[in-house]
């Protein structure tokens, strides 16, 4: 008889962005004539810019051309897309990182959650609260951590590092010795950041202790102040620590093409073995590499017109990011994030549930968010809204949220 995998019997009800899928589908069916907005997942909503459209169109008659068709790709991705995610993303930033450290994916999700591959099963993982709930979900399919307790909602084995406005959302360093340490920055889902020191903190920590930082810049894009590190390698030291992930998703609307990459430094060595070599290994055989179609398109991002039409769609949604901000802090809301990054962490009213205002922001305005207690037990007493979505839409949502506290 096959056993299946236990662990999966210990998760708690569906994946957070399904269940509120599924509450929104329901209170649609029964209110056909809501005007739904939705700022709960951070799904984009502008169409790819024309200079990545006009590269993947190029790249099917690629496909469509003896002379020019490509079968299997390199697993790693290709030196088209590397070289120009090393020079834009690192080399102009300061940032030495070789083509060969770049593993190009199917996306952010996908790596954060199939990194685990090449780490023990006995590791100790810290993650921030509240946190983006694939880094918890995949440790728990895996069986890293523990048994999932009701009482606090959370796990038993997991290091849970409040990231709040209390410590001004950068949390402290760990009381007991962990071994893989989750970071993101621009915050999923507080927006908020974190600094070069509190970065350099972290990259001391994990090198005294042999951890391994998961540097999550998948919103790296949306930093518009200065001083704020766009990477964990533009921290000294973090070569010998971190590994980072990032997205086109957010960056330039990937969300369904589906691209992103990894960085795995050749410096970064834990038993003796490289971390590089062992995820190349890994990516090798589970992993065809991305399309091909898609790679073109990725990399036509880094070309003087997409780097300037992506630009003005991340305008497009830093701008909604503002008038969200503004839209609740005149409605009487304490908020946080949106101003480098898209989404805003809103306090709820009078110390309400996170879900019980998420109910009541769907049903008074028809507005979708996130329950904050989603993220993690801090994030209990929040919602997160996204900037995502069309503007007029966006302006139509804090109108509604305005009247419904007035
Ligand atoms: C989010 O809403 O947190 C993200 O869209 C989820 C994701 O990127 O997978």
């Amino acid at each position: 008889m096959a056993n299946v995998n236990e662990n999966y019997q210990k998760l708690p009800g569906s994946y957070l962005f399904s269940e509120i899928a599924r509450r929104t589908a329901a209170y649609a069916e029964a209110h056909p004539d809501a005007q739904l907005i939705k700022m709960g997942i951070g799904d984009v909503t502008r169409p790819l810019v024309p200079a990545v459209v006009a590269a993947m169109h190029a790249a099917v008659d690629d496909l469509a051309r003896a002379e020019t068709f490509h079968g299997y790709g390199p697993e790693q991705g290709y030196d088209f897309l590397r070289e120009a995610i090393a020079k834009h993303d690192f080399a102009a930033r300061g940032v030495d990182i070789a083509v060969d450290e770049i593993f190009v994916s199917d996306g952010a999700k996908s790596d954060c959650g199939n990194i685990g591959d090449i780490f023990d099963i006995n590791n100790k993982i810290a993650v921030c609260d509240p946190v983006y709930p694939v880094y918890v979900d995949t440790n728990a399919m895996a069986g890293r951590a523990g048994d999932y307790d009701e009482a606090v909602q959370g796990w038993t084995n997991i290091y849970y590092m409040p990231t709040t406005a209390e410590n001004s959302f950068s949390p402290a360093l760990p009381e007991v010795p962990v071994d893989i340490i989750y970071l993101c920055s621009p915050n999923n889902p507080t927006g908020t950041v974190l600094n070069y020191e509190q970065l350099k903190a972290w990259v001391d920590y994990a090198n005294e202790n042999g951890s391994v930082i998961m540097f999550d810049a998948a919103y790296e894009r949306f930093i518009v102040e200065e001083g704020v590190p766009h990477s964990i390698f533009e921290v000294e030291g973090a070569k010998t620590c971190a590994i980072e992930f990032r997205s086109f998703s957010k960056t330039a609307g990937f969300t369904g093409a589906r691209c992103g990459y990894t960085v795995v430094p050749k410096q970064l060595v834990r038993n003796g073995q490289s971390l590089n070599a062992m995820w190349n290994r890994r990516q090798c055989t589970k992993f065809n590499g991305a399309s091909y179609v898609i790679q073109r398109g990725a990399a036509a991002v880094y070309t003087e017109e997409g780097a300037r039409q992506v630009e003005e769609t991340l305008d497009y949604y830093r701008e909604n990011a503002r008038v969200i901000k503004q839209g609740l802090e005149a409605a009487g809301f304490t908020v946080f994030g949106a101003v480098n990054s898209p989404y805003v962490w809103c306090k709820t009213p009078d110390g309400v549930g996170s879900w019980e205002f998420f109910d009541r922001l769907l049903v008074d305005c028809n507005v979708v968010t996130t329950p904050g207690a989603g993220f993690g037990p801090s994030g209990e007493g929040y919602v997160r809204l996204t900037a995502f979505g069309d503007a007029e839409a966006t302006k139509e949502a804090m109108a509604r949220i305005g009247r419904m506290m007035a």
